[in-house]
């Protein structure tokens, strides 16, 4: 204070100078680090537990998150689409399928994150097999759910199997996603593929189409709809059905009968990602325990990547379900993807019902 009252006029002068260069140079700076101070997130998970992420990285980093939710196959579809002019930074969520699809297609980026010897082999694993160019971040089986009260009103047997779903006396009584936009629908259908085989495979999803009531977009959708007794059987991830019954709905949650197949849910860099740092620090941050355990707070019951993330009670128990060796490297190939979704649309969508 006393120096500035004593500044000669000369001093006045270069004070106001340099005030003036350091404005310009605040504002260079500021335009410099806006780029780093941004993120594009592509989130494929429940739209609660994507809004908590980006919620918290923004709290963790002052990062500024710019989110939207799609289903897996739809997000891989606007990644492909965007391939020339990308516009988001990192793809987190989904089935590992389409994330596999996209490392396979060059359209994310390679990183191998500090983080990685937190976590589990099998996601690990997930990252070898793509060239690095996407992780795992947690995993769950895939089964269905129904609403026992609909059920019992509607005088229908209490299935267990996936050969159970296939009886006339479901008709209408059953929902899955279309396997195009979900990546759990495209599970379903990879998994019938390889517990029956192909051709018997496609007889089952022929089958099933007739009690099929609607295909949504999304994958927990017709779980959700069985919770507010719109719909009786939606066939999902467990944890998902798990999910509706936790929060007080009517529904029984099925591991079938024969075995079943089951997911890496898993998160990618975007190919000319905009704003790379960002992209990379909430790479790192999301396969931190302390982010992990966050799935907790939305009623998220997967199988967390990171070892030291807390597990639920509530959660499937991976290891009483009688799981396939579902071979993510041929399903999550691009060839293998296109082939089984194009003769899904051509040979069972189009029946009558
Ligand atoms: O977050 C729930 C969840 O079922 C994830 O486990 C899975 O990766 C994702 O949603 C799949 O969503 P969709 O089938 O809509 O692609």
């Amino acid at each position: 204070m006393i120096v500035r009252l004593r500044m000669t006029e000369r001093g006045v002068m270069r004070k106001s100078i340099f005030s003036y260069l350091g404005v310009i140079a605040g504002l260079v700076l500021a335009t410099g680090t806006a780029q780093a101070d941004k993120l594009t997130y592509y989130c494929s998970a429940q739209e609660d537990w994507c809004q908590l992420m980006a919620r918290s990285f923004e709290e963790a980093t002052g990062i500024d998150v710019d989110m939207t939710r799609k289903s897996s196959g739809e997000t891989y579809a606007q990644v492909r689409a965007e391939a020339s002019n990308p516009k988001g930074d990192v793809w987190w969520g989904g089935t590992g399928d389409p994330h596999l699809q996209a490392a396979e297609e060059g359209l994310t980026e390679e990183y191998i994150s500090p983080m990685r010897d937190q976590l589990h082999g099998w996601a690990i694993a997930q990252a070898e097999s793509a060239g690095n160019r996407t992780i795992g971040i947690y995993s769950g089986a895939l089964g269905y759910g129904y609403n026992t009260e609909l059920v019992a009103a509607n005088n229908l047997p209490e299935p267990s199997c996936w050969k159970d779903l296939l009886k006339p006396e479901y008709k209408g009584h059953v929902q899955m996603a279309n396997p195009n936009s979900s990546g759990t629908a495209y599970t379903t259908l990879a998994s019938m593929v390889q517990l029956f085989g192909e051709d018997e495979g496609f007889e089952f999803m022929k089958s099933l189409h007739a009690n099929i009531n609607q295909y949504t977009k999304s994958g927990s959708a017709p779980i959700k709809a069985a919770g507010r007794g719109e719909n009786t059987i939606g066939i999902v991830f467990m944890h998902d059905a798990v999910k509706q019954a936790v929060n007080g709905f009517p529904i029984k949650v099925v591991a079938p009968c024969e075995g079943t197949g089951y997911e890496i849910g898993s998160m990618s860099i975007i190919k000319g990602a905009r704003n790379p740092e960002s992209a990379r620090k909430f790479y790192d941050w999301a396969l931190s325990a302390d982010a992990q355990n966050l799935a907790l707070q939305v009623n998220a019951f997967q199988v967390m990547s990171n070892i030291s993330a807390e597990a639920s009670p509530s959660a499937p128990d991976m290891s009483t379900i009688k799981l396939i060796d579902y071979d993510f490297r041929k399903y999550g190939s691009s060839a293998e993807r296109k082939r089984l979704l194009k003769k899904w649309d051509e040979e069972v969508s189009t029946l009558p019902q």
